[in-house]
This record gives structure tokens, C-alpha cells and sequence, in this order.
């Protein structure tokens, strides 16, 4: 029933060639955003996953952007907050921020000083891992406010680029893992 379930969002995930940059197979999820049955099964089988492995989260946060797509649904449906990890510039007041390196480029992620507590629980989510810069960027971020990262959760996971090795010990979760 699973496997129905994941045929059904995989089958909604579009590879392009040679973008943005030749040699880059881009992982389009714009498809699976137009169909409203598919991302419903998508934020399904998420939420079925961390109910099972984290009984007590205390914010989901999203990185800028794509992973501002499925966070505040997830969070809905859990009944917590989302907190948003935006690209340089982007966030108002204080700011923790971080550079790292991209698949095809440099940038700069922030979280604002007061967007989770220490101690409290968090699961980052995106879209997608490929070298795990980013996400590594994301978990430094919210490890510096002395908040716990209890898992990156994304949906699609490039396993030829080792990303997962990047995050070391933090729990990590991919819903569909491509070469
Ligand atoms: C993409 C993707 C991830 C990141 C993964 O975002 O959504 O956030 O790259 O790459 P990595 O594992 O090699 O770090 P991008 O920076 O292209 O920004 P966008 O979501 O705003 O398009
Ligand atoms: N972000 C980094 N690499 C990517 C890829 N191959 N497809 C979609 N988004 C990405």
C-alpha cells in the first residue's frame, strides 16, 4: 500500500537535463505541486513517517524555498509551528547566518535569533538533498540557537552524491532516493 502510495508521488517528479548548469539532471517537483491528490499522498506518507520515529517535535523548519512548500503542510497537519531558514538578507531583526557551497554554486542561508528556543525539537525539511551543503548549513544554523535537530527530512535524495555522509550523525530521512 506504501509502495502504491510512493509510485504515485514519484511519478510526479520530472528530470530535466543540463539544468541550471550543463551536466545537472534537475529533479523538477512542480508537477507533483499541480496535482492536488499526489501532494496530499506526499505530505501523507511525511507525516505517517515522523509520527512513527518522533512522537515530540516542537517546530518543523524549512529552508528557502522549496522547502517552504512542504513544511507549513506538514506542520499543519502535526499541529506545530513552522520556522522559516531563508536565503541572506531576507529575514528582519536578529540573525544567526552561515555560507555553503551548492551543487552548482555559493549562498548564504539565515534563521532569525529568536525562531526556536534551546533545547526545543526540530525537523528540517526540503525538498531535496544533493551534496548536503545546504542542509548541513540548516542544521549548524539551528544547532547554534542550542535547539536539537532531531532529523532533516527531504523528499527526494540524489544517492550518488553522498549527501546523507555530510550530515555525520544527524538522523536523516529520504522519501524517494535517485542516482
Ligand atoms: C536546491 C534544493 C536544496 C538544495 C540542495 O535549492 O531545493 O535546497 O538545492 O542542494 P545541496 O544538497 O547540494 O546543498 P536551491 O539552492 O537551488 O534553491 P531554491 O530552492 O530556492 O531553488
Ligand atoms: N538542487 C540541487 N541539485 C538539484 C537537482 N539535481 N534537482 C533539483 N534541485 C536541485
Amino acid at each position: 500500500m506504501s509502495e502504491e502510495r510512493l509510485r504515485r508521488v514519484r511519478d510526479r517528479v520530472r528530470p530535466f537535463p543540463d539544468f541550471p548548469v550543463p551536466g545537472v539532471l534537475f529533479r523538477d517537483i512542480s508537477p507533483l505541486l499541480k496535482d492536488p491528490a499526489a501532494f496530499r499522498t506526499l505530505i501523507d506518507l511525511l507525516e505517517d513517517h515522523l509520527r512513527v520515529s518522533h512522537p515530540k517535535i516542537d517546530f518543523i523548519a524549512g529552508v528557502d524555498s522549496r522547502g517552504f512548500l512542504i513544511g507549513p503542510p506538514l506542520a499543519q497537519r502535526l499541529g506545530i509551528g513552522f520556522v522559516l531558514i531563508r536565503k541572506k538578507g531576507k529575514l528582519p531583526g536578529p540573525t544567526e547566518s552561515i555560507s555553503y557551497a551548492l551543487e552548482y554554486g555559493t549562498a548564504e542561508l539565515e534563521i532569525q535569533s529568536d525562531a526556536v528556543e534551546a533545547g526545543q525539537k526540530v525537523v528540517i525539511v526540503d525538498d531535496l538533498l544533493a551534496t548536503g551543503g545546504t542542509m548541513y548549513a540548516a542544521c549548524e544554523l539551528v544547532k547554534r540557537l542550542k535547539a536539537e535537530v532531531l532529523e532533516c527530512l527531504v523528499i527526494i535524495e540524489l544517492k550518488l552524491l553522498k549527501g546523507s555522509e555530510k550530515l555525520k550523525s544527524i538522523p536523516f530521512y529520504s522519501l524517494l532516493q535517485y542516482d
